[in-house]
């Protein structure tokens, strides 16, 4: 697939089909998406991969809002991305190298997840990107060490029906050429 169709083709998938993703498959996505940019090359984005049903069923039931947790309870995989904090868009004595302080973490996991999805839609796997959830919650279910947040959820699967492209906003709206 070109870039250009793989941009313009992908769609957010909320309902899988019961088909198993390989984990050999999600490992061959990961190693690719990975070159995705990072601040000054520090790579702080983690890929936590949940294959087992129950932990995936647990994980969707400390969701609150009910539709992120139907998608879930419906995935064949969840990859959830983690970042370690303090280190994109901070100097290595800490002191922050921007005005704008952490911003930079959630910057290169937003980079990260989508160079995770789109590669994956390269291998007809079905995904959505999710910000709803209870991260305290879930930190402790996963485990997730205590220098690192959560930065999304990507409920993965193989599907049957794409939706329609959701109608994006007109370049003369998002485009300023000065
Ligand atoms: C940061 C971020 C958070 C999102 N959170 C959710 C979410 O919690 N639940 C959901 O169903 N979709 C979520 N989405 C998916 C968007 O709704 C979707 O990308 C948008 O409607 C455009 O559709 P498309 O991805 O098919 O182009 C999120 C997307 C992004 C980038």
């Amino acid at each position: 697939m070109q870039l250009k169709e793989a941009v313009l083709t992908r769609r957010s998938i909320r309902k899988f089909n019961a088909k198993e993703i390989d984990v050999n498959t999600i490992k061959e996505i990961i190693d690719i998406s990975q070159y995705a940019p990072s601040w000054k090359n520090t790579q702080t984005v983690r890929y936590n991969l949940i294959a087992d049903k129950e932990l995936i069923k647990k994980v969707a039931l400390s969701i609150d809002f009910e539709w992120n947790r139907n998608i879930i309870l419906n995935a064949n995989k969840l990859m959830i991305l983690s970042t370690v904090n303090n280190i994109s868009g901070y100097e290595k004595d800490g002191s922050p190298s921007t005005s704008k302080n952490s911003h930079w973490q959630s910057f290169d996991a937003g980079i990260y997840a989508y160079s995770f999805v789109l590669v994956a839609h390269e291998y007809n796997i079905g995904s959505v990107i999710m910000g709803i959830y209870d991260e305290d919650k879930l930190k402790k279910i996963l485990n997730i060490p205590d220098n690192e947040s959560i930065s999304c959820i990507i409920p993965l699967g193989y599907y049957d029906i794409k939706p329609e492209a959701p109608k994006k906003k007109l370049s003369d709206v998002v485009l300023r050429v000065k």
